[in-house]
This record gives structure tokens, sequence and C-alpha cells, in this order.
């Protein structure tokens, strides 16, 4: 599913570019002060891409990545030899480099730097999550996104983490006294933790329209294949909050938990920047984050127009991560949304493997 997702998100993207100067997933024209600068920007991100790809991918060549035009799936498919992780890695690169990019120049609650953002958590094993610059969005932020896709991703993560955690908690753990409690034990942490994750997509942005949200991948790719529909009895007989922990602040915080006879209603409206007082970034203020803990990027955000002042400090090497194959959200998109824009919540692979290896746990 995912390098045909992904692809298929590649193609939606080209064909809509029309008269609109779309870079990356910003109209550059209105959400960007410096359009210009903002495209060589990412034509610079582009080159650092190849580079990377062609150089350290094993079997990398020129030929292959132009004759795939860069595009990920396509080299994957053409030049197996290339390795998806290396790619990814490199991803993982260009992606970064987009959020200086973007977080010089074009609005940074918007819908489309939070899905670059996004993006970067997709492609990057092991990101410095709280180090990255507005992210994410504050909750009173002007101009912003009609939905916190950052909170949503966040809580997410949080989830994940949980259900691992719940798991091995070894103070509920060792109150039981059979199998059939621990095997039991096990399928609520993973019921809560999908509870969880439904409350986490639906409950912190209600009015958005669920599949836009990546809820038909998480369904697809982790609840379904964990029998969701079989959770029932599950979230009555526990206590996912409190004792299995799920309600914790660093769990995600989740305090309704939805059973699958009792969803809440699906909101209807497409992802879109709200309206506010438009500001072009601050001229001159400076940030700095830190890519892959080895890697500080200080950037210097411009005015209209002023130029590109981003630098890159400090050492390590070029490319420290190394990327993870990713189930990719392919959302319909409404009119005002941009493609790609609502589709960039991912399910992550090692969620999915890490589900496996509890419901292996609890078939023993
Ligand atoms: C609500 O959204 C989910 C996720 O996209 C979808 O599977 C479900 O069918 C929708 N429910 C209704 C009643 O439309
Ligand atoms: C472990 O279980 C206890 C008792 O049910 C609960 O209070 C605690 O929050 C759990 N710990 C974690 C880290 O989830």
């Amino acid at each position: 599913m995912s390098l045909s997702s992904r692809a298929l998100l590649a193609l939606v993207a080209l064909s809509s570019v029309s008269l609109a100067k779309e870079v990356g997933y910003f109209d550059s024209s209105s959400s960007c002060a410096d359009p210009k600068g903002f495209a060589t920007c990412y034509e610079n991100a582009d080159t650092t891409y190849s580079n990377c790809v062609n150089n350290n991918c094993a079997g990398g060549s020129e030929s292959c990545y132009n004759s795939c035009g860069g595009s990920t799936s396509c080299m994957n498919e053409q030049c197996p030899g290339l390795g998806i992780d290396c790619i990814n890695a490199c991803e993982c690169e260009r992606s970064a480099l987009q959020i200086d990019c973007a977080g010089q120049r074009c609005l940074v609650y918007s819908c489309e730097y939070q899905a670059t953002t996004l993006d970067y958590l997709s492609f990057c094993l092991n990101p410095d999550r709280d180090g990255l610059p507005y992210w994410p969005t504050p909750d009173d932020a002007p101009d912003s996104c009609s939905c916190n896709t950052g909170q949503i991703e966040q809580k997410l993560y949080l989830i994940t983490n949980q259900m691992d955690t719940c798991s091995n908690n070894q103070t509920n753990i060792g109150q039981m006294t059979d199998v059939d409690g621990i095997t039991d034990y096990a399928q609520a942490c993973i019921c809560c933790s999908f509870s969880a994750i439904i409350s986490a997509i639906w409950g912190t942005c209600p009015d958005t329209q669920p599949s836009l949200l990546a809820a038909d991948e998480w369904f697809a790719g982790l609840l379904n294949p964990g029998h969701w529909e079989d959770c029932g009895p599950y979230l009555e007989n526990y206590d996912c909050a409190g004792d299995l922990g799920f309600g914790r602040a660093d769990a995600g915080g989740i305090t309704e938990f939805y059973s699958p006879g009792n969803m809440r209603t699906n909101g209807t409206k497409s992802l879109y920047n709200l309206d506010g007082v438009v500001s072009t970034p601050v001229s001159g203020d400076v940030f700095t984050w830190t890519f892959a803990s080895s890697l500080a990027h200080t950037v210097t955000v411009s005015s209209a127009d002023a130029t590109a002042t981003g630098t890159k400090v400090s050492g390590g090497s070029d490319v420290t991560a190394t990327g993870t194959g990713m189930s990719t959200a392919t959302g319909t998109a409404e009119s005002d949304v941009k493609p790609g824009v609502g589709s960039s919540l991912i399910v992550p692979s090692w969620t999915i493997a890490s589900i496996f290896g509890i419901l292996v746990l609890s078939t023993l």
C-alpha cells in the first residue's frame, strides 16, 4: 500500500498544477513571501536529494534518478538496488530542508506547513519531535489550519507508545494469576489504544472529515487487522484511561473512549486555512532547530523582498537518519483543499509491527 498510494498522491498533485504556483504543498503566491526565493529553495532541496540518492544509495545512478523524475516509488520499482530505506533517509533530509524553506517564508500555522512537517515525521526515523519549529501549531494561532494535524500526530505517537507500555505494565500483569487473564489484558491494551486513536482523530478535529485525517488508513492498516470490531467487551471491562494508562498526558491524554458500536459522528468539513490576520513571517526572526540530533539548522525569516538567508551550521554527516516504509493516506480533497494537504498523517509501519508483536503475544 505504501508505495502505490504515495505514487497516486504524487499524480494527483502533479495533475493539479495549473496556473497557481504550486511548490510542494504551497500555493506560494498566496501563502509565502518571496515566492521566487521559495521555489529556488525547494529546487536546492531537490538537488540535495538527488545527490543523496545518487551518491549514497547502493546502485544509485543519475540515469535512474532522471528517468524517474526523482519519484521515490518509481526509483524503488525501476532500480530496486537503491533500497527504500536509503531513499527514505534522503527524503528525510530533503523534507528537513523544505521545513527550512517554508519556515523562512510561508505561513507557518497553515495546513500546508503542517503537511510539510508531517512528511518530515513520516520519512525520518526517530526524528527530534520536540525541536521542530512552529510545531505543533499553538491552539490560538492566527491564520491557522482548520485542523491541528500536528496535535493529532503527537497524540497518535504517544498512544502507539502507550500500547507497548500498557502490555508490559508489570503492576497490572503481576496481579494476574492465569494465562487467560494475561491474554485478555494484552487484548485490552490493544483495544484501548485503538479506541484512543479514534478519539485522537475524531475528537481533536470533530468538524473535519475523518478520511482527510488518515482515518481510513488507520483502519485498513491497524484497526481492522487487529479486530477492532470485537473490542466492545474489552472497552467495557477495562479502565482505559486509569488502569491502562491512556488518560495520562504523556500517553495522549485521552478521556473519551469510543467503542465499535458507539462511534462519534463524522465531521464533514475539508481542511482549510482559517481567516485571520494574514501575516507574512516576521522578518529577521531567527529560529534554530535540530535535525537528526547532530545537525542544527539556523534559519532567518525573510520578508517579502529579502533573499534566503538560511544556513546550516554544525557538523554531522548529512544523512544520519534511516527511514522506514510508510503507508500514506490518500484522502479525497474538497475544492478548497490543496492536493495532499490533508493526506500527510500516516500510519507508521513500526506501529503495525508493534501491534502484531502484541497480537502474537496474546495468542500464545
Ligand atoms: C465515517 O468516516 C469513516 C472514516 O473515513 C468511514 O469509514 C465511515 O464509513 C464514515 N461513516 C459514515 C456514517 O459516513
Ligand atoms: C501501570 O498500571 C497502573 C495500575 O493499573 C497504572 O496506574 C499506571 O498508570 C500504569 N503505568 C503506565 C506507565 O501505563
